[in-house]
């Protein structure tokens, strides 16, 4: 019998972080994240600088998550690449860079659709770590700045979108509106950060009433934009002297939007167990509300560690991981795609 752990490279470089990682056996053994700050002055992400620091980054960065893992390329089981959804240039560093070692090192090469990594964040844990996954079928919101998707997960691999967003995602809201607020990209963390200090019922916002489990965050945004051409005609130093309620009334709409859709499709499909995934998981508002619910509506409740929230390379490895056990694998004519449905 062949006893040999199985280790996976995962490669992330989807957006502005550029990441390695290794996972053994499914337990994740390093996750080095390198976050691009070249960015931060322009507000948002620059595609085509992306692309650069990630070619920059990509060999420090598998090396530190090589070291971390106490092991080198020659113990390696596989590859497991981010292959969209992205930035197509930042995507194609992380592709070309996976093909070429798959094809020095003759070991298999995995795909890896990032929305879908994002939900197998729940099952990332360390060594000796007491880590309770979600047992399946189980829904999973995930909120990130690209996507906010609500999904039925049957399996690791087998995943359906039953509600997702029309137009922004929570994560773009977060950050749109906190542009309007004057505050550092990205803004979600500091809408976060000022959120806790504020009072969420001090201004109203819409709460957005499409059909279905579908969401819809513009209507919210337009209406801040309004709120606060109103308010700083009046006084110009409207939102420095209410920072803290505003982030917090904002956040607690977002919340609501959110909650409302989900405690709808878990009623709808008889579910009670609840994950969440994507950078908006880090949102301490979104996590307390989920927790809430362990109580007034009897849910299991799964939220990944902060550091399989964002984005990172340990989901991706360890999803490649469930794809080497079902012999998943691609071959050296694959490329990365900028939108990629499930
Ligand atoms: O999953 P992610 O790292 O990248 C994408 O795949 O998009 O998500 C990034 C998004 C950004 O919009 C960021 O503002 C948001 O996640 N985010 C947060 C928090 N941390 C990150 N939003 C609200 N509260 C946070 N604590
Ligand atoms: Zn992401």
């Amino acid at each position: 019998m062949n006893n040999k752990p199985v280790y996976i490279l995962g490669i992330e470089s989807s957006c502005d972080e550029t990441s390695a990682s290794v996972t053994k056996n499914g337990i994740v053994c390093s996750n080095i994240i390198s976050t691009q700050d070249v960015h931060l002055k322009y507000g948002g992400v620059v595609p085509e600088l992306a692309s650069r620091a990630h070619q920059q980054q990509i060999i420090p960065v598998v090396d530190a998550a090589l070291k971390e893992a106490g092991i080198t390329t020659g113990d390696l089981s596989a590859v497991a690449f981010t292959r969209g959804p992205g930035l197509i240039g930042a995507l194609l560093v992380g592709c070309s860079f996976a093909k070429s070692l798959s094809l020095a090192l003759d070991i298999p090469l995995i795909e890896v659709n990032h929305m879908q990594a994002h939900i197998i964040g729940n099952f990332a844990s360390r060594e000796n770590e007491q880590k309770l996954y979600p047992t399946f079928p189980f829904l999973c919101l995930t909120v990130s700045g690209g996507h906010t998707q609500l999904v039925l997960v049957e399996s690791h691999l087998k995943m359906k979108i039953i509600g997702q967003t029309i137009d922004d995602a929570a994560g773009e809201a977060f950050d749109k509106i906190a542009k309007m607020l004057k505050l550092p990209y990205p803004g979600g963390p500091e809408v976060d950060k000022h959120a806790q200090t504020g009072n969420p019922n001090r201004f109203k916002f819409p709460i957005s009433d499409i059909g279905g489990f579908d969401f819809s965050f513009s209507g919210l945004k337009t209406s801040v934009l309004y709120f606060l051409q109103k308010e700083t005609k009046e006084n110009p130093d409207f939102i420095q002297e209410n920072i803290a309620d505003l982030c917090a009334s904002i956040q607690h709409t977002i919340i609501k939007t959110l909650m409302k859709k989900l405690k709808l499709a878990a009623s709808e499909h008889n579910i009670k167990t609840i994950a969440i995934s994507g950078g908006v998981s880090a949102n301490k508002g979104i996590r307390n509300a989920l927790h809430e619910e362990v109580n007034v509506s009897d849910w299991n409740v799964f939220i990944p560690n902060f550091e399989y929230c964002t984005d990172n390379a340990g989901m991706i490895s360890l999803y490649g991981y469930y794809k080497y056990l079902a012999k998943e694998f691609c071959d050296l004519s694959i490329s990365p795609v900028a939108r990629y449905p499930f």
